[in-house]
């Protein structure tokens, strides 16, 4: 064939179709015919406007939202699947992991924690690098909060329902005084961990270790000395607990590990088994028995783990 510019042009065009066919076409086509997934809900309101603020806000540069099976390691409790993204344009899947995944979000913590975290994210996480988004005002932090308690959809509110369950019954204890408010606490606790003391004895490395780990992770809510009044405090209800009310309580190490462990559901009381290590765990709790609750059992004999460990 003669390569006449007319012939040059409609090969040029053919090519040009066929590249459009297989990158843009196809996979459209394909993609249209993803189902929704067995957790798929449409959004609210609230939460779409909050899908908003996500992303003129960038917050897609630090978090993604997709857990993948190599991902296992950040404790992925659900494999994300195509279908959890029908409603989303654009989709928000994300690179960059500066902060934690997102894409079950929703119900890891009650909407009062979120609250203050947005304001401030250095008030419930001292060692953060988030930026505080306070300038956003009220109303679309709220809205934000609505978006992020979403991520996970059905499953989400299902620990959403969690939550506000067990909030009820959190605030209702609190407003019934620090007798009942600790008896409450500790009635979650399992009778053999209440009835533990701290393995470690108590020694000045554990004390400073203890100390560190207080103020990287705990003082923006419990407060430098252990009062409850961090900058976090006015956001969260129940507020976080004085820990000088657990004196002559029959506070144990076994409970303070318990709790620090696996956080109180319906409260900002985080859970820290992904962030510490058993040991920081023992240490942050002597360290709050010796100088907020004055009274420490480190190291006492009466049963529970006998450590393989020589102070
Ligand atoms: C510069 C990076 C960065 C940006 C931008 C950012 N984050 Fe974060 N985010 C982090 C880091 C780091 C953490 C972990 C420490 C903490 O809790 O603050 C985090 C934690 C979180 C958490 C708590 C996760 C958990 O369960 O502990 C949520 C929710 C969250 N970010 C939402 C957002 C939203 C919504 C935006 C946008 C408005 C945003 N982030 C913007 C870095 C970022
Ligand atoms: C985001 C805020 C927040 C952070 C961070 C936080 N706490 Fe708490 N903490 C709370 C709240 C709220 C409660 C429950 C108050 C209530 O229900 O009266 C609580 C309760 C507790 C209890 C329960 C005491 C008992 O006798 O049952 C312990 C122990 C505790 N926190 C220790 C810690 C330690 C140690 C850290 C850091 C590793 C920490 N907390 C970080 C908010 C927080």
């Amino acid at each position: 064939m003669k390569m006449t510019p007319a012939v040059i042009f409609a090969g040029s065009v053919l090519i040009l179709a066929a590249v459009v066919a297989v990158v843009v076409v196809l996979p459209y086509y394909h993609t249209n015919q993803t189902q929704p997934s067995e957790i798929f809900r449409p959004r609210t309101d609230a939460e779409a406007a909050g899908r908003q603020i996500y992303i003129e806000n960038g917050c897609v540069y630090c978090h993604s939202q997709s857990i993948r099976s190599i991902d296992w390691g950040l404790g992925a409790e659900r494999i994300a699947d195509a279908g959890d993204y029908v409603a989303d344009r654009p989709i928000l899947l994300g690179s960059q992991r500066t902060g934690p995944d997102l894409s079950q979000q929703g119900g890891e913590h009650p909407d009062d924690w979120h609250m203050a975290h947005f304001a401030n994210p250095r008030y419930t996480s001292p060692l953060s690098i988030m930026p505080a988004f306070a300038f956003l005002g009220e109303e679309k932090i709220q809205e934000l909060t609505a978006y992020v308690q979403s991520l996970g959809m059905k499953d989400a509110d299902r620990r959403m329902a969690r939550q506000n369950k067990w909030k009820e019954q959190a605030v209702a204890a609190y407003e019934k005084g620090p007798d009942k408010n600790v008896q409450w606490l500790h009635d979650h606790v399992p009778e053999t961990w209440r009835k533990m003391a701290n393995p470690y004895p108590t020694t000045e490395g554990g004390l400073a270790r203890g100390h560190k780990i207080y103020q990287d992770f705990c003082m923006g809510c419990h407060g430098p000395i252990g009062d409850g009044m961090g900058p976090a405090q006015p956001y969260l209800y129940p507020p976080p607990l004085n820990f000088t009310v657990l004196k002559d309580r029959g506070i144990t190490g076994g409970i303070l590990y318990y709790q620090i462990m696996n956080g109180i559901t319906g409260t900002a009381m985080p859970y820290f088994k992904k962030h510490l290590e058993s040991e920081k765990i023992w240490d942050v709790g002597n360290y709050v028995a010796e100088y907020f609750i004055n009274q420490s059992d480190a190291g006492e004999d009466i049963g529970g783990i006998d450590v393989s460990y020589e102070p």
